[in-house]
């Protein structure tokens, strides 16, 4: 991999790079009315631009500005991209520090839709990792640009998260999505590198995992919290990559130092977006106490005082005085579905729920 060039060398010539009818190039002054005129509203809506075609002055001393960055340790390189021979669009990385490179880029209409920007995003990816020797490339891209969000995901950049409030564009702040590429992520052609821009895109939910753990007088166990006020079912959020039943058995370890055993999945609850919080799906889980009865429980736990005030075996009425609105209308939910188990006239299936009550899953129509 090449080194920047050393202080006070100049860097090597601007290369000429391909792929297939794809060209990156130096800018001329030739170019000049070539691109300025193919200049568009996206590409003025997208970079803020005031106007939108630029005059020839502007062209010509951007140009001048590009030749002058990439002799100064090239510190921005830019390259006009040519599809089929004409000048269709401009690519570029701007050097930051930490050996990292910002990327942008736009293609004139006339050129876009056969995949020039994603292979020319490539080509200058390839020129800013084996030439300039970077670590790290970057594009931040407004959530609602889906040409450019795509060409990044074309280019091997994956999603990292989003910068809020980050652009100043059009006299307004605007979100940017983050999307990079480390000089050793796998080519995204390959498969790893395929799946791996693809599993950053997908959108994750947030998992929550909680128990019933029953006195065998009709009453179930509810925690009394530190940092809420109603009361809730012991449990707590599932960590990533870790099992929702596993996840249930660790929080209720480290809370109450108990062990437990979930004996069947009761429900799943999905909860909608509440207060500030995002949408969760809770995996309720049947729990049975593993070597302390119900009776004994009280005086064998150990509460882990930043979280759990106190333990409450609760029945329904007792409950409601306490629990959140959605807690109450699962427990009921939960409460009618054993009623008609034991009555036999419903199964005892696994509940499905929205927001504590029985969810849709009938068919359009049905
Ligand atoms: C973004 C831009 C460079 C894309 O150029 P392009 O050459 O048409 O892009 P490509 O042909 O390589 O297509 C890239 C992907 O975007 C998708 N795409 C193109 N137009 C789209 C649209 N309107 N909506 C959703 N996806 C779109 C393509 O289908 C392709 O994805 P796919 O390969 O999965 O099908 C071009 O639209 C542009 O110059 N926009 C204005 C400037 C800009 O936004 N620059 C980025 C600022 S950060």
């Amino acid at each position: 991999m090449a080194e920047p060039s050393a202080p006070g060398t100049s860097p090597p010539p601007q290369p000429t790079l391909r792929d297939g009818d794809v060209t990156i190039r130096p800018w001329t002054f030739n170019d000049v009315e070539h691109a300025r005129l193919q200049h568009d509203e996206e590409i003025a809506y997208w970079f803020g631009f005031d106007g939108i075609v630029p005059s020839a002055e502007t062209q010509r001393q951007a140009i001048e500005r590009w030749h002058a960055s990439y002799a100064d340790d090239r510190r921005i390189v830019s390259f006009l991209v040519e599809h089929r021979g004409e000048v269709a669009g401009a690519v570029e990385v701007r050097r930051l520090e930490g050996n990292t490179g910002r990327l942008s880029w736009a293609v004139f209409p006339r050129h876009r839709g056969f995949g020039v920007a994603s292979r020319s995003v490539r080509l200058l990816i390839g020129y800013a990792f084996e030439s300039l020797g970077l670590a790290r490339v970057f594009a931040e891209v407004e959530p609602d640009n889906l040409p450019s969000l795509r060409t990044a995901g074309r280019a091997g950049l994956r999603r990292e998260g989003v910068l809020r409030g980050a652009a100043a564009t059009r006299g307004e702040r605007h979100d940017y999505v983050l999307l990079g590429r480390l000089a050793t992520d796998p080519e995204p052609q390959s498969r790893d590198g395929f799946l791996g821009i693809l599993n950053a895109a997908l959108p994750t939910k947030r998992v929550i995992a909680q128990g019933i753990l029953r006195d065998g007088q009709g009453r179930v166990l509810l925690c009394e919290l530190t940092y809420k006020r109603e009361w809730d079912l012991p449990g707590g959020v599932v960590d990533p990559l870790e099992s929702p039943a596993l996840a249930l058995v660790r929080e209720i370890a480290e809370e109450l130092r108990v062990d437990v055993r979930p004996t069947r999945l009761a429900a799943v609850n999905w909860l909608p977006p509440y207060r500030a919080w995002s949408d969760a799906v809770l995996f309720v889980f049947d729990l049975e106490l593993v070597g302390v009865t119900p009776a004994r429980l009280q005086e064998t736990v150990t509460l882990e005082r930043r979280e759990i005030q106190a333990l409450h075996w609760c029945t329904l009425d007792d409950a409601e005085a306490h629990v959140a609105p959605y807690v109450m209308r699962f427990l009921r939910s939960l409460d009618a579905a054993a009623a008609e188990a034991q009555a036999g006239t419903g199964a005892r299936d696994t509940l499905y729920l929205e927001d504590g009550i029985g969810g849709t899953l009938q068919p359009e129509g049905g």
